[in-house]
C-alpha cells in the first residue's frame, strides 16, 4: 500500500491505471449529485460569489463589506479579485512551487515525513501511515510564523524558493489582515477583532500537486472536509478541481486568473455561533492535466479558547462549547478529516 514517494513519482514510473490503494469505495467517489445534474441540464449552474476588493479602501467600502458578509453567511466561500497582491508575486510563487514538485524525487524525499507533527514536510495523500485509501495528491507544508523559526527548514531547492515564498507570504498576510477586518466589520465587531483572534497568529502555506490521473472517477485529490482553522486563502492555477458543497450539490469553483479563493474554517463558525459557515469542500482530479493549488491557512494560537462571541448571540443560546484550538485540531486530525465528529464534539 505504501507509496511514500508520492503520486507524481508513481505516474513517472509509467503506470497506466491507478493502483488499487487509490480506488475509493463507490460512495466516496467524486460523482455528480442529482441536484447538480439538474442545474447543468437547466443551464442554471451556480457559482460562488466573486468579490471585487478594489472598493474596500474607498467609496465602495460599505458595499464590499456587505457582499463579503453575505458570501460568508450563505457560502462560507468566495473568490476575491483586485485584492492588491501583485501579479508578479503570484506568478513567482506558482512557478517556484511547480519547480519544487519537478525536482528529482530523491531531493523531495529529503523533506519527506508522514509524521503530521513535523512542521515542514513533503507528504502525499493526507497521512500516508493512517489513510486506509490513498488520495491523489502530493504536498509541501511550510509554517511561516514566526518566519525565523521555520525558514531554515523550508526547501533549499529550488534556490529561489525561500525568497519568493517569503515575499508571497508577506503579501498574503497583509491581505488576510484586510479580509479579517472586512469580516469583523460585516459582523458589527470591532474592526480588528478577527485579526486579533485569527489573522495575526499561525500562518501555514501549503502547495498541493495533483498529477493528471488515469482514472479520475475512481479516486479523489482531497476528500470532503472543512478547514479546521480560521481563514484560508487559496491560490490555484487554471486547471480546476476544487468543489464546494452548497444546498445538496457540489459546485465547481471556476478558476479566475490571479484571483484567490477565500473560505472560512471551523473556528469562525464557532465564533459566530454558526452564522458564518465553515463549508465542506473537496478536490477532484482529471485525466488531462496536473493541477497546483497553494492554500495559506490562518489560525488562532494553539492555546486560544474559542467560543461564540457574546455580542453575536443575539439572544440565542450558544451552539458550541468553548474549546482550545490546539485540542480541537488534534481531535480533527485523529478523526481523519471527519468534520462531523470534530464539530459535534464541541456542539451543545
Ligand atoms: C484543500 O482544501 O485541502 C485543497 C483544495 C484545493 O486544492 O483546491
Ligand atoms: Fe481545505
Amino acid at each position: 500500500k505504501q507509496n511514500s514517494k508520492g503520486v507524481k513519482a508513481l505516474m513517472e514510473s509509467g503506470i497506466t491505471r491507478i493502483p488499487n490503494a487509490y480506488v475509493k469505495p463507490l460512495d466516496e467517489r467524486p460523482t455528480k449529485l442529482a441536484a447538480a445534474e439538474a442545474d447543468y441540464l437547466s443551464g442554471n449552474e451556480i457559482e460562488i460569489p466573486v468579490i471585487n476588493f478594489a472598493g474596500f479602501d474607498g467609496e465602495g467600502h460599505a458595499q464590499v463589506v456587505k457582499s463579503i458578509g453575505e458570501a460568508c453567511e450563505k457560502w462560507g466561500f468566495f473568490q476575491v479579485i483586485n485584492h492588491g497582491v501583485p501579479t508578479s508575486v503570484i506568478h513567482s510563487v506558482m512557478q517556484v512551487c511547480e519547480e519544487f514538485f519537478d525536482l528529482p524525487v530523491d531531493e523531495k524525499m529529503e523533506l519527506y515525513s508522514d509524521d503530521t507533527l513535523k512542521p515542514v514536510r513533503f507528504g502525499t495523500s493526507v497521512n500516508l501511515s493512517k489513510d486506509t485509501v490513498l488520495e491523489w495528491r502530493d504536498y509541501l507544508r511550510c509554517p511561516c510564523r514566526p518566519l525565523s523559526d521555520f525558514i531554515h527548514l523550508w526547501p533549499a531547492k529550488p534556490s529561489t524558493f525561500r525568497e519568493l515564498t517569503t515575499e508571497y507570504c508577506e503579501e498574503i498576510a497583509a491581505l488576510a489582515k484586510r479580509l479579517c477586518c472586512a469580516i469583523s466589520e460585516s459582523l458589527g465587531l470591532e474592526f480588528e477583532y478577527l485579526y486579533e483572534v485569527i489573522g495575526k497568529h499561525q500562518q501555514v502555506i501549503m502547495a498541493n500537486h495533483y498529477p493528471a490521473c488515469p482514472n479520475p472517477d475512481l479516486t479523489i485529490g482531497v476528500s470532503p472536509h472543512s478547514d479546521p482553522g480560521g481563514i484560508t486563502i487559496l491560490l490555484q492555477d487554471q486547471v480546476g478541481g476544487l468543489e464546494v458543497f452548497n444546498e445538496g450539490r457540489w459546485i465547481a469553483v471556476k478558476p479566475l486568473p490571479n484571483a484567490f479563493v477565500v473560505n472560512l474554517g471551523d473556528q469562525i463558525q464557532f465564533l459566530t455561533n454558526g452564522r458564518y459557515k465553515s463549508v465542506e469542500h473537496r478536490a477532484t482530479v482529471n485525466a488531462e492535466k496536473a493541477r497546483i493549488s497553494i492554500p495559506t491557512f490562518f489560525s488562532p494560537q494553539a492555546n486560544a479558547k474559542i467560543a461564540p462571541i457574546p455580542e453575536l448571540l443575539g439572544g440565542q443560546p450558544p451552539m458550541y462549547i468553548e474549546s482550545i484550538f490546539g485540542v480541537y485540531l488534534q481531535r480533527y486530525f485523529t478523526n481523519k478529516l471527519n468534520r462531523k465528529s470534530a464539530v459535534d464534539s464541541v456542539q451543545h
